[in-house]
Formats: structure tokens, C-alpha cells, sequence
């Protein structure tokens, strides 16, 4: 069996969720080789929710960034390509809203879960506005 939780993103070994975004394939559209900037997505990230089997490995990921009372962005939801299917996703999203449960959840969806969301009740925005990232 495995167990969500709500833990403190800067105590995650590095790592271990770089290898659990390689593992969800979410690495592919995630910065996880430039180490320096994924600790700094984990750390600065407030509000981090895991899901580990009973023997303690890493198989799913919330990352998101809440003012706890208004709005939580969802920047990564991540799971094990070995235990996709099995409710782990729903289960994050679900302790993630628990965590901050004024807040709306917000988020960018990747290409392969653009009908996951609805399945799981979110509504598709169509006033959704982004500006790239400036660099350096
Ligand atoms: C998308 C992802 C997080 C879903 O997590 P999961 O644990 O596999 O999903 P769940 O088991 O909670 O699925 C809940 C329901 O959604 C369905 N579902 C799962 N993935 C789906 C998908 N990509 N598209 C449509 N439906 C999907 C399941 O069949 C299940 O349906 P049911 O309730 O009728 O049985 C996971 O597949 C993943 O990590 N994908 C790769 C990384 C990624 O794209 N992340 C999203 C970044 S925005």
C-alpha cells in the first residue's frame, strides 16, 4: 500500500524526486539535470505532498505554491509510471486542497493530461493568461 503526507519540499533528497520526475516521465518537461534549479523548485516550493509505498519509496509528487488562503498553484503533479492508475494523482490533489482549503487550485496541464483533469473534476479556464520565464 502507499500513504500521502504533506512534508517541507526543502527536506526531500534531491535526488530521489529527480529520479521519481524521471520515473513519471514529468522530467522530460522539467529542468531535473540542472540540479541547482530543481533544489531550488523543491525548496522554494510551500506546499509539497508525497506519496510513498510502506517500505518508504517515492512514488508520487504535488508540488505547489500557496498564499493558504486564496490561491495554490499546482506546478508539478507527478507519479511512478509503476503505480500510474491507482488513484495516487486524485489522492495528492486531494491532501493538497485539504492543506489550504480556501484556496483555488490552479494550473498549467502537460500534453499527456489534458483529459486527466477534467476526469478528476477541475474546469478548463478560458481567460488563462502566462508570460515566459525572463532568464538569467
Ligand atoms: C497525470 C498523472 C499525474 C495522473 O496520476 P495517476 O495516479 O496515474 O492518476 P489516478 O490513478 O489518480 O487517475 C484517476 C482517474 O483518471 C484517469 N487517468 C489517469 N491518467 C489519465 C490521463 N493521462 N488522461 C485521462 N485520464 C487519466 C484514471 O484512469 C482514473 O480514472 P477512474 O477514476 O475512472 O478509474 C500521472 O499519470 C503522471 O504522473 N503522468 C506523467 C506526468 C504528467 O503528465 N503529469 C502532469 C503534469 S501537469
Amino acid at each position: 500500500m502507499w500513504k500521502c503526507e504533506q512534508i517541507v519540499g526543502a527536506a526531500l533528497d534531491v535526488e530521489e524526486a529527480a529520479d521519481l520526475y524521471r520515473a513519471s516521465t514529468l522530467a522530460e518537461r522539467r529542468p531535473v539535470e540542472d540540479v541547482e534549479r530543481f533544489s531550488r523548485m523543491l525548496a522554494g516550493a510551500n506546499l509539497v505532498v508525497t506519496a510513498r509505498t510502506d517500505d518508504g519509496r517515492l512514488i508520487g509528487i504535488a508540488r505547489s505554491i500557496t498564499d493558504g488562503a486564496y490561491a495554490t498553484y499546482l506546478c508539478d503533479l507527478a507519479v511512478d509510471a509503476e503505480f500510474q492508475g491507482k488513484g495516487v494523482g486524485r489522492e495528492l490533489v486531494r491532501v493538497t486542497r485539504e492543506a489550504a482549503p480556501r484556496a483555488k487550485l490552479i494550473l498549467l496541464s502537460a500534453p499527456g493530461a489534458v483529459d486527466y483533469y477534467p476526469h478528476i473534476g477541475f474546469t478548463r479556464h478560458d481567460s488563462a493568461w502566462t508570460l515566459p520565464a525572463l532568464g538569467a
